[in-house]
């Protein structure tokens, strides 16, 4: 084709300021107090007929009531007709897309699916804003780094009791397993089946044990709602030198892998929210916050992974 019979094609340069896109929403305040608290960031504008979010990046986030659209282009259908019809999403990058997606969730979106890699490469998790609107929240995937050689074997009763007992003693263990008698007790007593040692460079250093919450202890955390197949995973790194050196978040992936295989959908963990590096782990190791509760008057996050469509 000539030049000449090129059409001009719009480059940014012909644009003059960062684009606006707008949703078009039911209850105007109802969208703005959901954006608000799911971005982390107050409206720069807020006027009844338009409310406005600046995105990083320059570009603008608009919610316009569907009444108004309806006023000002009179000849389109009528937008509340076209509910739940997926036709267009909002694909935030941020810093944290499992922060992101919890703001959100934690504001009244309704999940699609969780933070996963996906073929593109990004970390992405997906929810539905209140009006139905698809709201992604992305990062670029790691690159993973060579993680700490790590691997789980089965508990061997003659060697592994006395090192356990001597890890249960130390402070933090004590502080976070509870009387070390009682916790050496739970960990031998258990189905020899879901207990592993966490082995790092050919040295025992931690434990990890699995179990199917009674009913009843779901319902005491106020966590009746997770499904009755969930996994509770507890975490031991007991060598304190072996620590904050990412080898409870490569155990637990390991654990995770071998769970899936067993047909296990639903993992979960619970921290105190004191219990700062149990946290980081735990996020590390894929999981992601489902509910905050209190036990003992001990604030605790209780964090799940799923385990079905991993990749
Ligand atoms: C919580 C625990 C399982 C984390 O395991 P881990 O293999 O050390 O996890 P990571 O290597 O990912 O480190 C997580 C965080 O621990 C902290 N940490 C680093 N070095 C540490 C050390 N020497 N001692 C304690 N914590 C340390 C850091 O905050 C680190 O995060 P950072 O890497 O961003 O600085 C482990 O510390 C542990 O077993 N603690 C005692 C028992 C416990 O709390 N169990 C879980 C709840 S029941």
């Amino acid at each position: 084709m000539s030049p000449e019979g090129r059409q001009a094609v719009p480059t940014p340069e012909t644009m003059n300021t960062a684009p606006h896109f707008i949703l078009y929403v039911r209850d105007q305040e109802r969208a703005r107090a959901f954006y608000e608290a799911a971005l982390g960031v107050a409206p720069r504008l807020h006027t009844p007929g338009m409310t406005e979010f600046a995105l990083p990046g320059g570009a603008v986030l608009g919610l316009m009531p569907e009444a108004g659209i309806r006023r000002l282009l009179p000849t389109l259908p009528d937008p509340s007709l076209g509910r739940g019809a997926p036709r267009a999403e909002t694909y935030l990058r941020v810093a944290s897309p499992s922060d992101g997606l919890a703001r959100a969730l934690e504001a009244g979106a309704t999940e699609l699916s969780p933070v996963r890699p996906r073929d593109w490469g990004d970390d992405v998790g997906y929810c539905l804003d209140p009006d139905g609107h698809v709201l992604a929240f992305a990062a670029p995937t790691p690159t993973p780094a060579v993680g700490p050689a790590v691997d789980l074997r089965p508990l061997d009763p003659e060697h592994d009791v006395a090192r356990i007992a001597a890890w249960l003693e130390e402070p933090d263990a004590r502080r976070w397993w509870g009387d070390p008698v009682t916790a050496l007790t739970e960990i031998v007593d258990h189905d020899p089946g879901t207990v592993a040692v966490v082995v790092w460079e050919g040295r025992p250093v931690g434990v990890l044990c699995w179990q199917v919450p009674t009913r009843e202890e779901l319902e005491d955390a106020g966590l009746a709602d997770l499904p009755r197949d969930l996994v509770d995973v507890d975490v031991l790194i007991g060598e304190t030198d072996a620590r904050g050196r990412g080898i409870a978040p490569e155990a637990l992936r390991q654990l995770c892998a071998r769970l899936r295989e067993q047909g296990v959908r639903l993992v979960g963990m619970g921290a105190a929210e004191a219990n700062a590096p149990a946290l980081v782990a735990y996020a590390r190791a894929g999981f992601v916050p489902y509910r905050d509760f209190e036990e003992d008057g001990e604030g605790y996050r209780y964090f799940t992974r799923e385990l079905a469509e991993d990749a």
